[in-house]
């Protein structure tokens, strides 16, 4: 291995950029030469790709986002596009890629790998629904920003006797909404997984209400079949048997971006230079993830496909000490 690709790519993720830096640093310690394509798959397509040096990747650990930019790209789906990018790479000389993403893009690491190419994936969304990894960089940020908004509109709800609707990330998985719901005592949280019915929603408040509560949060997941919106038109409809004032707040992009914590950052550090590890030792065609807290590969033929379903024990312990 002599000259490697990096690459991020879907839904950007807080910690991403200290995955890059580990990356290229441990990449270049060994000798190689490093290219960082820019927007992702969609960059690999376009060919844009510039050489990186250690210079290059300092003062980025703390910034969120992702200097090297990222994109969805439908184009690198199809057979073509994945025969286009396999061309690029091989045209510019490049012997092995790290794809730091999620579920989207380490489907389309397998796919190069599939076609013989050296491929690395490093765990990375804010959803935490990556099959092989505990953690996935950028899921810690996101649960505590969007836990700090729910602590926030706990204060203001219980001035005004209100019930907050709070609608976190998660378009196919409820795990931010079950962290944080979880950590921040919601009287009821939903998710695309383990749906609550709209009439049960308004028991559960209304009961909450008579038993002298000042607020209540409700935290729905963006996916969730019955969406935060639907829900408020309907608590409206049934505004007597609730009792609290009702808010609704929609979090969405506010807490993917931003500040990295330190977990994610330690997390994406010890990944992207794992994954050079792993492009050196000759077994590619996996994704460096954290298990039990030490780092493992797992191969993404496993992952590929499949999503880690959220813990629903813990969706039953909250409903029980919502008392
Ligand atoms: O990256 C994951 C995620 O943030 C999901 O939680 C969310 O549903 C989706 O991406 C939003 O995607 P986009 O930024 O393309 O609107």
């Amino acid at each position: 291995m002599q000259k490697i690709a990096i690459l991020t790519s879907g839904g950007d993720a807080p910690g991403m950029n200290a995955a890059v830096r580990a990356a290229t640093r441990g990449a270049i310690a060994r000798g190689w030469e490093v290219y960082g394509i820019r927007n992702g798959y969609a960059g690999l397509l376009a060919d844009t790709m510039d050489e990186l040096h250690a210079r290059d990747v300092g003062g980025i650990i703390q910034r969120g986002g992702t200097v090297l930019g990222s994109a969805r790209s439908p184009e690198f789906q199809s057979d073509a596009g994945v025969e286009k990018g396999l061309s690029n790479l091989r045209s510019r000389g490049v012997d092995g890629l790290i794809v730091i993403g999620g579920n989207g893009s380490q489907t389309g690491s397998y796919r190069l790998h599939q076609e013989g190419f050296p491929v690395v994936g490093v765990a990375s969304t804010i959803d935490n629904d990556l099959y092989g990894t505990d953690v996935t960089i950028g899921v810690d940020s996101a649960v505590n920003v969007t836990l700090e908004a729910i602590d926030r509109l706990r204060t203001t709800g219980s001035s005004h006797q209100r019930a907050f609707l709070v609608e976190t990330m998660g378009r196919n998985c409820g795990y931010i909404a079950l962290m944080t719901g979880i950590a921040g005592g919601a009287e009821v949280i939903v998710t695309p997984e383990r749906e609550v019915e709209p009439h049960e929603v308004v028991e559960r408040l209304g009961a909450a209400y008579s038993r002298g509560k000042t607020h209540a949060i409700v935290v729905v997941a963006e996916g969730a079949k019955h969406g935060a919106r639907a829900m408020m038109d309907y608590f409206k409809e049934h505004r007597g048997t609730i009792g609290f004032g009702l808010r609704l707040t929609t979090l969405g992009h506010v807490v993917r971006g931003g500040v990295p914590t330190a977990a994610d950052r330690v997390l994406a550090t010890r990944l992207g230079a794992a994954a050079v590890d792993q492009l050196a030792s000759g077994t590619t065609g996996v994704m460096m993830g954290s298990l039990c807290n030490t780092i493992a590969a797992t191969p993404l033929a496993e992952i590929a496909g499949r999503t880690k379903p959220i813990d629903c024990a813990l969706l039953e312990l909250a409903r029980v000490l919502a008392q």
